[in-house]
């Protein structure tokens, strides 16, 4: 579903430049759910809003499905996200309208889209446990509500992808657990791709695969070991449950990875290593003028 191959991000002001995503692999398959976790700053947002066609790339490779969004053009791009992707943000002012029911709320996409179906709109707002509110006014729902309809709209024109840029951002742990459960009943039932970005490592129990984006690349990947437990304990603060997930240093295509920062420091390595294949074991170890011993 979406694969990104060296995808570069730079956002130029005045007199500086940011390297947002520099030269960023991801593989999503059709149908995952998964989740994006990195600090602050690191480019979660940055990826989601190039996965969701809200901001181009400055090189690499992106593509989602058919659609080559480096090369496509302005027009297609609108019509890539009317139909191939649904976006949900922490804050969902941004698609909300306050002063219309829900039901109103959920139907405003498809009348830009040139139809309204009614039926379908209901049934969105009941998948997402809103049935008896369907006809209030988005000032009268919760916070909590108010991001369940946002998932309803963001639904409203049948995308294949959902995006959700720290969807449970907002809201407490409860609410959190009900809006995760509803992503993984659209994973299931429709079959769709969910990709939730987060710095809330509490919620990499709930997806089948986590992927930590560090200074725009990503690192390592986590990967459930029993794909079918729902409700695994959360991890823990500082690494994660063992128990619940194999972790994995991602390797690109040309055999790249990452070393985590700790390590090299430990063994004082810089902008050089040796590296060492003993047959079934890669070494990777600092200089040897700079350890000070013969091997
Ligand atoms: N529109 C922008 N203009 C300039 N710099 C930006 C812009 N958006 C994001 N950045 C910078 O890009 C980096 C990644 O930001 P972002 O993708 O928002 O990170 P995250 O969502 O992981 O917190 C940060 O250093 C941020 O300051
Ligand atoms: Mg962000």
């Amino acid at each position: 579903m979406i694969e990104c191959e060296g995808l570069v991000k730079i956002y130029k002001t005045d007199d500086l430049e940011v390297v947002a995503l520099q030269g960023l692999n991801l593989t999503v398959k059709d149908g995952e759910m998964m989740a994006i976790i990195g600090n602050s700053g690191s480019g979660k947002s940055t990826l989601l809003n190039i996965l969701g066609g809200l901001d181009r790339p400055s090189a690499g490779q992106v593509r989602v499905g058919p659609w080559d969004l480096l090369k496509v053009s302005d027009q297609d791009l609108v019509k890539y996200k009317r139909q191939t992707v649904g976006f949900i943000w922490q804050n969902n002012a941004r698609n909300l309208l306050p002063y219309l029911s829900a039901l109103e709320n959920v139907e405003m996409p498809m009348m830009f889209n040139g139809k309204v179906d009614r039926a379908y709109a209901k049934q969105l707002l009941e998948w997402v446990g809103l049935k008896d509110r369907m006809h209030n006014k988005l000032t009268q729902l919760s916070g909590g509500e108010q991001q369940r309809v946002a998932i309803a709209i963001s639904l409203s024109n049948r995308p294949q992808m959902l995006l959700a840029d720290e969807p449970t951002g907002s809201v407490d742990s409860r609410t959190s657990d009900i809006i995760m459960d509803i992503f993984r009943k659209f994973n299931r039932e429709l079959g769709l791709t969910i990709v939730i970005v987060t710095h809330d490592l509490s919620l990499a129990g709930k997806v089948d695969r986590v992927v930590a984006i560090r200074d725009g690349l990503t690192s390592t990947e986590f990967i459930k070991r029993n794909p079918n437990l729902d409700g695994a304990p959360p991890l823990s603060g500082v690494g994660v449950d063992d128990d619940v997930h194999e972790a994995y240093v991602v390797v690109d295509r040309v055999g790249r990875l990452q070393v985590p920062k700790e390590y090299l420091k430990q063994l004082e390595i810089g902008d050089k290593a040796t590296m060492e294949f003993d047959g079934d074991k890669i070494v990777i170890r600092a200089p040897k003028s700079t350890e000070g011993e013969s091997a």
